[in-house]
């Protein structure tokens, strides 16, 4: 049986990227950062490369906060409808996409509407900003995020921030790494494991945001659809609004904007205190296992961590929301393995058999060392 944050590594392999944020999702999380620095957003241009304003609850966030957050000036930028529909496996209409806010105004034009993305810009100006402010025209282009002209606007800005095309996370990563700059954008706990993502991690020049991975109001990340996405899967529902949404398990933000919780540590028991009384019944019968052939104990739960232990520990890929880098240090990461004949997929220390224990394969796992001891 499929488990739910397969939904989206399907997204990934079949390109079903029209997946929309809810506005209080990016509310939260942006109120995250300005907890920690009230200024993270002042003075600065935004940019939101795969937003349209009626559909892309960014542009509306931003465009409705541009005061209090006192950008500099925010642009977002959306994909042409034809690409769109033709990037997706799942067979959407072009009445999807057309919306009110682009026909109802004098610059539409329905012969180049289809193959041109469109670009929406608000500046600082001395009158109360809102989202009718926003000015907008169409892109030479389609409006991908890797053409040049969208690239342009990548090097103009300072923070991008948007959920991108799942199935284009590792390339749209680099693209902003290219271009060294701030980010925060939503992507999946499996993407921490990819060898273009993990030894950003691992270096500290990218981490978890402050939602990951986790439910908020006992719900998993739920995003919007268009009107006529197939109704397929348990995922998928009507929302009491009646449009339709999915819930993607394994969700979160990935940013190097600094947050509060990023440096609070863990609280955790010394390794003594866990055989004794840890909440899981295999760390209390079973102690922790040492590999076979890596110089490292299995810890299989993050909040069995255990305190005092100096060597190298090998934590779920899942501790990495909790990962605090002045409590740990990073060392390296295995990529789920069924089959020790097949070869291990790791970033760095971990050699082919190492991934075992007492002969046979572990979970996907990070490397990690406390740092103090
Ligand atoms: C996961 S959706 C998120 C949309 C919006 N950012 C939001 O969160 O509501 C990703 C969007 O990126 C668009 N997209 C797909 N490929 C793209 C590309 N190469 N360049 C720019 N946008 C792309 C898709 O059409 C889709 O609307």
């Amino acid at each position: 049986m499929p488990k739910k944050n397969d939904t989206l590594v399907a997204a990934k392999d079949k390109k079903s990227d029209e997946f929309y944020t809810q506005y209080e999702d990016i509310q939260r999380e942006i109120n995250a950062y300005l907890e920690y620095d009230p200024d993270t957003f002042r003075d600065k241009v935004v940019l939101l490369p795969c937003d349209d304003p009626e559909w892309s609850n960014f542009t509306r966030f931003f465009a409705q906060n541009f005061e209090t957050l006192g950008l500099k000036k925010l642009i977002s930028t959306s994909y042409a409808t034809e690409s769109k529909i033709a990037h997706e496996t799942v067979q959407l209409s072009i009445f999807d996409f057309l919306t009110s806010f682009e026909t109802t105004s004098p610059q539409f034009d329905k012969t180049i509407s289809p193959k041109h993305g469109k670009i929406f810009t608000l500046n600082r100006r001395s009158k109360k900003i809102d989202i009718n402010d926003l000015q907008w025209r169409y892109l030479n282009g389609d409006g991908d995020f890797r053409s040049e002209e969208v690239t342009r606007l990548r090097d103009e800005a300072d923070i991008i921030v948007t959920n991108p095309p799942f199935s284009l996370f590792r390339e749209f990563l680099a693209w902003i790494m290219q271009g060294n700059k701030k980010f925060l954008i939503i992507g999946n706990v499996n993407c921490v494991s990819y060898k273009e993502v993990f030894p950003l991690i691992k270096e500290n020049k990218i981490w978890t945001g402050c939602r990951f991975n986790e439910r908020v109001n006992g719900k998993i990340m739920t995003f919007r659809v268009p009107d006529s996405y197939p109704l397929t899967g348990t995922e998928l529902f009507i929302g009491e609004d009646g449009k339709r949404y999915i819930s993607v398990a394994g969700t979160g933000w990935f940013t190097n904007l600094d947050h509060g919780r990023r440096h609070q540590p863990i609280s955790l028991m010394t390794m003594a205190d866990n055989l004794k009384f840890s909440a899981h019944k295999e760390i209390r019968e079973c102690g922790y296992k040492e590999f076979d052939y890596y110089n490292a104990i299995n810890v299989p739960y993050t909040d069995a961590i255990p305190l005092d232990y100096e060597g190298y520990m090998a934590v779920p890929i899942s501790f990495i929301k909790y990962y605090c880098p002045e409590q740990f240090e990073i060392i390296d990461a295995n990529t789920i393995r069924k089959n020790l004949n097949v070869p291990i997929k790791s970033h760095g220390l971990i050699k082919d058999k190492d991934g075992a224990i007492e002969g046979k394969p572990t979970y996907a796992r990070i490397v990690v060392k406390k740092k103090g001891l």
